[in-house]
């Protein structure tokens, strides 16, 4: 995949290209998937950018009308495909740059026999921008970030007033976003972004306030999101989460 120097974006990427080799398993399900469930998307710049004008027609895409729910990061498809196949009634679509991500998923999805998931291979800001019709997503996850916890390089953090203003034009009013991060001071941020925004509002406000976080507004752990192997991880490396739902008001 090609990359372009950083000074042609206009925004910090908030992911660093990895390799794309994929195991023999992964090729299998991505000849196989890949062509009808990874979705085609006009390209300006780089391989996972969006072309401005470039659309998303999900009836043609899923061949009927349903709930959109929209996962930015799916990683390795394991929230996105669990939901899918416990949830018939909705269409999933999985926003990852990752090549072996996106073909574990493709594995997964062949393996659990779901009709109702796609894929696109991009950058979520342009995803967001470019493709997603304005109120067009009634639910929005964004599931472990990658914390950028180096000072210098918050501004790659996916979650910023920007990305906010993008999610709040896809969500239809009323529709949920929810986040998670095992970064605690990555969801204070997030919380912060949040608050912040006059097109969001808190479906839990003060929740989990304590002495020291009096504030609170953390959700509990909805029972949608399933453990993945990075929240596993995390959680051995002493790292809880932290989940926010906000509504689009
Ligand atoms: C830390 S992983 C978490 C994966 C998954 N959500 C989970 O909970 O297991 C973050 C994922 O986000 C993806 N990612 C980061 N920035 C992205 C962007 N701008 N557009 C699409 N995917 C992105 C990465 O490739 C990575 O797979």
């Amino acid at each position: 995949m090609n990359e372009v120097p950083q000074k042609f974006h206009r925004q910090p990427y908030s992911f660093v290209r990895r390799g794309d080799r994929l195991t023999a398993r992964r090729q299998n399900a991505w000849d196989t998937y890949s062509p009808t469930h990874v979705l085609e998307v006009p390209r300006e710049l780089t391989d996972t950018s969006v072309a401005a004008g470039a659309s998303f027609d999900q009836e043609r895409v899923y061949g009927r009308r349903a709930p959109l729910v929209v996962e930015i990061g799916s990683g390795l498809g394991e929230a996105v495909v669990s939901a899918a196949s416990q949830h018939p009634e909705n269409d999933y679509l999985a926003v990852e740059v990752y090549t072996p991500g996106i073909a574990d998923l493709l594995l997964k999805m062949g393996q659990a026999g779901v009709e109702n998931v796609r894929c696109v291979q991009a950058n979520a800001p342009e995803v967001l921008d470019h493709l997603l019709p304005e109120d067009g997503v009634d639910e929005l996850w964004v599931f472990f970030p990658d914390p950028w916890h180096k000072k210098r390089h918050h501004k790659r953090r996916l979650v910023s007033p920007d990305f906010a203003a993008k999610a709040a034009r896809v969500l239809k009013p009323g529709g949920l976003w929810r986040l998670a991060t095992d970064w605690e001071e990555y969801a204070l941020v997030m919380r912060e972004v949040l608050e912040a925004s006059a097109d969001f509002e808190n479906v839990f406000p003060g929740a989990g306030a304590t002495e020291a976080d009096p504030e609170g507004g953390w959700s509990p752990r909805w029972e949608g999101r399933i453990l993945t192997s990075f929240e596993r991880k995390a959680g051995e490396a002493g790292r809880r989460a932290h989940d926010l739902t906000y509504r689009r008001v």
